[in-house]
């Protein structure tokens, strides 16, 4: 007979490649087990943890903390830890918390069942990490999954000033290209319609493999296939944004009207202290052609406030730049001092309330964009990829627009999985509300 397998629960924190890891890693172990949605069942609590800045890392602290009472419920459960946090801390994670059994770091995943196996035994540290792309294995995917994110390259070779992600994510891998198309083939013919690939910088994508392909190349080849609906990446820099890139907007429909560009800040001084590369001119110029290609275009982007050194009159520049570039949503951040990055040690270090009264101004501004951006949509027919009931009514559908806006609405389940259109009729700060207009496309 066979054994039956045992219960994982997997916490996320961090950016969509965490999301993206964490599917690898039920996924690696789902020989031995079962995912379950609730911790009190699990043999196996894993936490997928993220350190790009202090109040995510302080987070996995506070969680492996209040994880000491149910290990006191369940003796035997086992208690992980993962990705950036455990890449960074190591050893220390196991000082910190007594019932901690393992720590494995961003490259460990692929080694998690023997890591699991050797942890019953006794606590264990694995950080290594590897070289080149691992194999990864054959995709499962879920009955009715209409999205997928696809990893296409791991790891960082930008080493801006403040950023953690090359120290804990490593040297820059690509994937091969065959594996991506491969990998995207299997999706869509089990029903797929929407992928979004994900690197930290897919603009490098292809350097140091051995078929020269480019990032637009790949674009290219997964365009092409049959039943893809809607193509997105994240995260592209700036710096190496490609006419070639910028034209794939002109020639590709399945490519969708969003594009995330993190500029980080308006002010050039501060860009050249943050090793960005590029200058507002630039980035504005890069925007521009942009818009040209793709007049619909729905740009996001992410910034920094109080960077060492950074004052009211840069400050200012990066207020006066989000009101030029007309962001439709901008994620923005405090600046937090990040182990071995070269800005936590620069002088002139903004104080905290600087910091916060800075990010409020800013947020200000951005929300008078966002409602404005969501204001210019009402009465426009849109197509909407339905993803599921929204969180309040089971009659209320949600879905999302080519250029990334939720948009509710209220219509039959069978819509759920499949695209179709929505006449938008309220803007809200972060959604939009809509009526069903025509039945699903055939599509
Ligand atoms: N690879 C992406 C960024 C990934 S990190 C890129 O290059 O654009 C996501 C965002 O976190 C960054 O864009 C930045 O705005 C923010 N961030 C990174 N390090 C930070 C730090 N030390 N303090 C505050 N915000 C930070
Ligand atoms: Fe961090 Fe810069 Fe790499 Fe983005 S490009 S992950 S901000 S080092
Ligand atoms: Fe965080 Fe690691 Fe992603 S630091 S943002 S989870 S790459």
């Amino acid at each position: 007979m066979l054994r039956p397998k045992k219960k994982l629960y997997i916490k996320t924190f961090g950016c969509q490649m965490n999301v993206a890891d964490s599917e690898l890693m039920a996924q690696v172990l789902a020989q031995d087990y079962d995912l379950t949605k609730s911790p009190e069942e699990a043999d196996l609590y894993l936490l997928n943890t993220c350190a790009i800045r202090q109040k995510a890392q302080d987070k996995v602290a506070s969680l492996l903390g209040s994880l000491k009472t149910l290990k006191q419920r369940r003796p035997q459960m086992l208690i992980g830890v993962g990705g950036c946090v455990a890449q960074q801390e190591g050893e220390r994670l196991l000082r910190l918390s007594p019932h901690l059994a393992l720590v494995f770091g961003t490259h460990g995943i692929y080694r998690l069942p023997q890591l699991v196996q050797r942890a019953t035994q006794g606590r264990i540290v694995d950080v290594a990490f590897s070289d080149g792309y691992p194999p990864l294995p054959r995709r499962c995917w879920q009955p009715g999954q209409v999205k997928a994110l696809v990893p296409i390259m791991q790891g960082c070779n930008n080493f801006c000033s403040f950023c953690v992600v090359p120290y804990v994510r490593g040297r820059e891998y690509s994937r091969p290209p065959e594996h991506i198309v491969a990998e995207v083939r299997g999706f869509l013919a089990a029903g797929g319609r929407e992928v979004t690939l994900l690197g930290q910088n897919v603009n490098s994508y292809g350097r140091g493999l051995p078929a020269a392909v480019t990032f637009p190349q790949l674009l290219r080849q997964l365009a092409e296939l049959p039943g893809l609906a809607r193509l997105r990446f994240a995260t592209s820099h700036p710096r190496d944004l490609s006419p070639d890139l910028i034209a794939a907007w002109a020639e590709l429909p399945p490519l969708c009207e969003y594009l995330h560009l993190p500029i980080q800040s308006g002010s050039n001084r501060i860009l050249a202290a943050m090793k960005r590369g590029y200058t507002r001119e630039d980035y504005l110029h890069k925007v521009e052609k942009l818009r040209q290609a793709c007049p619909g275009l729905s740009l996001g982007t992410d910034l920094i406030v109080g960077f060492p050194g950074e004052t009211e009159h840069d400050f200012q520049d990066t207020l006066n730049l989000v009101r030029e570039a007309r962001f439709d949503v901008s994620f923005s951040f405090k600046f937090s001092p990040r182990p071995q990055t070269r800005a936590a040690a620069f002088p002139d270090q903004v104080p905290e309330e600087v910091k916060a009264d800075r990010l409020s101004r800013l947020q200000a501004l951005q929300a008078e964009l966002t409602l404005a951006a969501h204001q210019r949509l009402v009465g426009q027919v849109q197509e909407v990829l339905v993803e599921g009931a929204s969180k309040r009514s089971p009659q209320i559908l949600t879905g999302r627009l080519r250029t990334n806006q939720v948009v509710n609405f209220a219509g039959p389940q069978e819509l759920v999985g499949r695209l179709t259109r929505v006449l938008i009729i309220e803007a809200h700060p972060h959604s939009l509300r809509g009526e069903w207009a025509l039945p699903p496309q055939s599509s």
